[in-house]
């Protein structure tokens, strides 16, 4: 089952003007291995059949709603095979739990849920129903990630001494979200986003990016949050000193009003022998430095890189991938584990691919970060 035919994924959320459901089906598909064939795409049924247009799909699949999609999908003789969520964060819990409990395996975008409380939730439902349930924390799925990663695995840094995580936006420096802007709106709105601003909206993804890459553990973190733009009803901005499991000392920083930054994620990771840079406006390069020896640039798609970066490069180097193809490694180790799923092989997920243990971490963060900077103390995980 599942094998020679594409798998069929059925989407909630990614309506007209959406962020990133569009990125997730020109994601799924560019592999060849999902197909968007259905979807439940926002709040109301007009909404929905209207971007089921768009995406081209059966308009009988387009549904009114996710409860509505789940029945109908469940009693077709070709239903979906998993569930895309990527509705605002209010709605992951309630969707994710609605599937799962219909057979449905789950691909999730982050945060994993809108609060901590809601994460134990889905961490017993995923336990319960022993279906795959995936995270796109996209940056994991960059070649050079995983280049990065396979580094500090080799332990050729040395031991690990410093960290250093940052991810800045500006977009969020002026009150974005008293003129309607879609994404600014709800991301403001604690009810709707969960109890973290800016911490649960990119701090969580930098939180990630750390512990992925270099199999270390945030232990205790010291965080202070603010609101800097007047009226915010949620955080803006965020700095935390963090302390790792194997006594390494770091900072995070997570910023929306870092005016004139895009999208400026960084990672550097300090071992004893030297360290690595990689930053995501410019994904295809890894610096690598030396204590004793010349600065290494790693290119993507380099003949000397490691088997785990390798297998997840599409093109000869010098021929830019981006973020749709991270998006899209975590899609195709989904499919290989939705169709190791389907042949019987329990715990298919494979390491690589973020999932219910990453849902957990990053929303324990969010909580521990929140929490620290209402006391103004440090805070073991
Ligand atoms: N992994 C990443 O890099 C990344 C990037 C951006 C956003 N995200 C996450 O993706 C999610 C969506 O963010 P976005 O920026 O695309 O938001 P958005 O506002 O652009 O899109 C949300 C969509 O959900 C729809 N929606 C709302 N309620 C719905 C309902 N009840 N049923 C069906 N659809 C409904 C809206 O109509 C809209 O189409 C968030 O959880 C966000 O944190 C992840």
């Amino acid at each position: 089952m599942a094998q020679g035919r594409k798998l069929r994924m059925g989407m909630v959320g990614g309506g007209p003007g959406a962020f990133i459901g569009p990125v997730h089906r020109m994601a799924a598909e560019l592999d060849g291995r999902i197909e968007l064939v259905a979807g439940a795409f926002s709040q109301t049924a007009e909404h929905s059949r209207a971007a089921g247009e768009a995406y081209r799909i059966d308009s009988a699949r387009a549904y009114a709603n996710y409860v509505e999609m789940l029945d109908a999908e469940g009693k077709r003789p070709d239903p979906i095979d998993f569930v895309a969520i990527v509705t605002p964060n209010h709605l992951h819990l309630p969707v994710a739990l609605a599937a799962l409990e219909a057979g449905f395996p789950v691909m999730s975008d982050k945060p994993a849920t809108a609060t901590y409380a809601e994460v134990l939730q889905l961490e017993k439902a995923v336990a319960k129903s022993q279906l795959p349930y995936g995270l796109t924390h996209t940056y994991a799925g960059y070649s050079m990630v995983r280049e990065a990663r396979s580094i500090c695995a080799s332990r050729r840094l040395g031991t690990i001494r410093k960290v250093a995580v940052e991810y800045l936006q500006g977009w969020l420096s002026a009150p974005l979200e008293t003129t309607g802007q879609k994404q600014a709106t709800w991301r403001s709105d604690p009810a709707l986003n969960g109890p973290g601003g800016c911490i649960g909206d990119i701090g969580v993804h930098a939180f990630h990016l750390l512990e992925y890459v270099t199999a270390l553990s945030v232990e205790s973190l010291n965080a202070a949050l603010r609101s800097v733009v007047p009226g915010r009803r949620l955080d803006d901005d965020c700095t935390a000193l963090l302390r790792m499991d194997n006594g390494a000392t770091g900072v995070l920083m997570a910023s929306q009003i870092a005016a004139g930054e895009l999208n400026g994620l960084r990672l550097r990771v300090y071992g004893e022998k030297g360290s690595i840079d990689w930053r995501q406006e410019d994904p295809n390069r890894l610096r690598v430095k030396w204590l004793d020896g010349p600065e290494e640039i790693r290119h993507a798609a380099g003949g000397y890189l490691s088997d785990d970066a390798r297998v997840v490069t599409r093109l000869p180097g010098g021929h830019p991938e981006g973020y749709v193809e991270a998006f899209a490694v975590l899609y195709r180790e989904f499919a290989d584990a939705l169709v190791a799923w389907h042949q019987k092989k329990p715990n298919s997920l494979p390491a690589t691919l973020p999932g219910i243990r990453a849902a957990v971490r990053g929303m324990r963060f969010i909580d521990r970060a929140i929490e620290s900077s209402k006391s103004g103390r440090w805070i073991n995980f």
